[in-house]
């Protein structure tokens, strides 16, 4: 039976506010096999972890992420948005997030936001951190830019990376494989059994997301997909233990 592997999707984001230590703690108590997290650059090219170009989602400021340098950003309140309790959580580094991460029992899944902003350099920037970390057998790197995969692949060609879509398309996994992708990562209503079958041809491992609805949960598991992304790891881990026994 293949292993699905559970990843919170931006930490437990469903009990925190996303991409805050907060939400990754909270994840490694539920148990989950891995983090699934997203990198943007900042004016100074510190790689920091938060989904948007833009702060105001999920922070107090306004602007661009990268229109500022780390020191400024790191004064914004990156919680509240979500509950007052939250109030302390800031953006976090991938520096920071990675030393809390790496003594923990888990994989990780760093996507690069590459798809709205082609920020410079931010595929060796990433890389030399994960490298520093010792965490680059455990990590997965994504994007929905092909061109991001592709330098990965030229940094150092044993990094596992994933392309990312979610837009239905003709012999996907054929094209995921001709980039040198090692998986795919796809939006749960492209799952099918030929999308399994395509991908266990182009020998490359399938990810879902984002999967909330135990049915959808289910029927990852009995396609026998490599992972799942979910913003309810704690629902996941238990449903995953069910479907086992
Ligand atoms: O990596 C899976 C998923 O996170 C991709 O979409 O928009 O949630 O980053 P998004
Ligand atoms: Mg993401």
């Amino acid at each position: 039976m293949t292993k699905t592997f559970i990843y919170a999707h931006r930490g437990a984001s469903k009990l925190a506010p996303e991409n805050t230590m907060a939400a990754f703690e909270l994840a490694r108590e539920a148990y989950a096999d891995g983090i699934e997290t997203d990198v943007q650059l900042t004016k100074d090219n510190i790689p920091v972890l938060i989904h948007d170009e833009n702060l105001r989602r999920t922070t107090n400021g306004t602007g661009f992420v990268q229109d500022y340098t780390y020191s400024e950003l790191r004064l914004l309140d990156a919680g509240s948005w979500f509950s007052p309790k939250f109030s302390d959580s800031s953006i976090v580094t991938l520096e920071d997030f990675l030393c809390w991460f790496q003594p923990q029992p888990m994989v990780l899944n760093v996507e690069l936001k590459t798809n709205v902003i082609a920020y410079k350099h931010i595929e060796k920037i990433v890389y030399e951190c994960l490298k520093n970390y010792q965490v680059l057998d455990r990590t997965v790197i994504s994007s929905f830019n092909a061109d991001s995969i592709m330098k990965m692949k030229e940094i150092n060609p044993s990094i596992q990376t994933a392309f990312l879509t979610s837009t239905k398309m003709r012999n996907l996994a054929g094209y995921a494989a001709s980039i040198h992708a090692d998986a795919l990562h796809v939006k749960h209503r492209l799952l099918d059994k030929k999308l399994v079958k395509s991908c266990q041809k182009h020998r490359l491992d399938l990810r879902i997301y984002t999967v909330n609805r135990p049915t959808l949960m289910k029927k990852c598991f009995s396609l026998g997909c490599n992972g799942l992304f979910t913003d309810v790891p704690y629902e996941a881990v238990e449903y995953w233990k069910q479907w086992q026994k």
